[in-house]
């Protein structure tokens, strides 16, 4: 069958994440769903923010950031923090935060994990810095874990997909990972 071309302005399924940074002081929360694990070790996470956003001005300041997962019972907050900007609103008032290590990272108590991270390098895009953090520490409530590791279903995390504009859970086990590929062959 012939495939028909798309626009270019595709989006990939996206976690929701809160990414918290200070800045001028205050801590400041910009919901981000351009986001990844980008290195194995060190651990290290990149995140994408349009250049105008209040945020990337505190980052670049504090050399520091969070990266905090809500859970679904906090899908009005996260969508409050990507409407809202840090240079009228203040954001910080809708959680309880706490600081780890960096001292710097705001992180928010009531999300199930939150990770602290030390900017490792600043990738300049032409409409978005490319931010990658160092992973410092994740702290997590023991609740939202099974046999010490993190719980996607416990902790109830969302995604946020384009075009329909909406946010879903996570859908419903097809396979083991790394696991049920071995059916077409052995890893060579
Ligand atoms: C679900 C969701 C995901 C978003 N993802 C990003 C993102 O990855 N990068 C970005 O720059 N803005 C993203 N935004 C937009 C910012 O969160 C929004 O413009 C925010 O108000 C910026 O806050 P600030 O000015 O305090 O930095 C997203 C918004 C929503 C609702």
């Amino acid at each position: 069958m012939k495939k028909i071309t798309l626009n270019n302005d595709f989006y990939l399924p996206m976690p929701v994440t809160l990414v918290g940074m200070k800045v001028k002081g205050k801590p400041n929360f910009c919901a981000v769903g351009w986001i990844t694990r980008v290195n194995y070790k060190p651990a290290m996470i990149a995140v994408a923010l349009y250049k105008t956003h209040y945020s990337p001005a505190g980052i670049k300041e504090n050399k520091t950031f969070s990266i905090c997962i809500p859970g679904a019972d906090l899908v009005k907050q996260a969508d409050y923090c990507g409407i809202a900007s840090g240079k009228r609103a203040d954001k910080s008032k809708l959680f309880t935060i706490f600081y780890g290590k960096t001292k710097t990272a705001p992180m928010i108590k009531e999300c199930p994990i939150n990770i602290e991270c030390k900017l490792y390098k600043t990738v300049d895009l032409p409409d978005d810095y490319l931010f990658i953090g160092k992973v410092i520490s994740i702290y997590a409530d023991r609740k939202y874990l099974t046999n010490g590791k993190v719980d996607y279903k416990k902790i109830n995390s969302f995604i946020y997909t384009i075009p329909e504009g909406i946010y879903s859970k996570l859908g419903k086990k097809i396979g083991d990972a790394y696991s049920i590929g071995r059916t077409l062959g052995k890893k060579q």
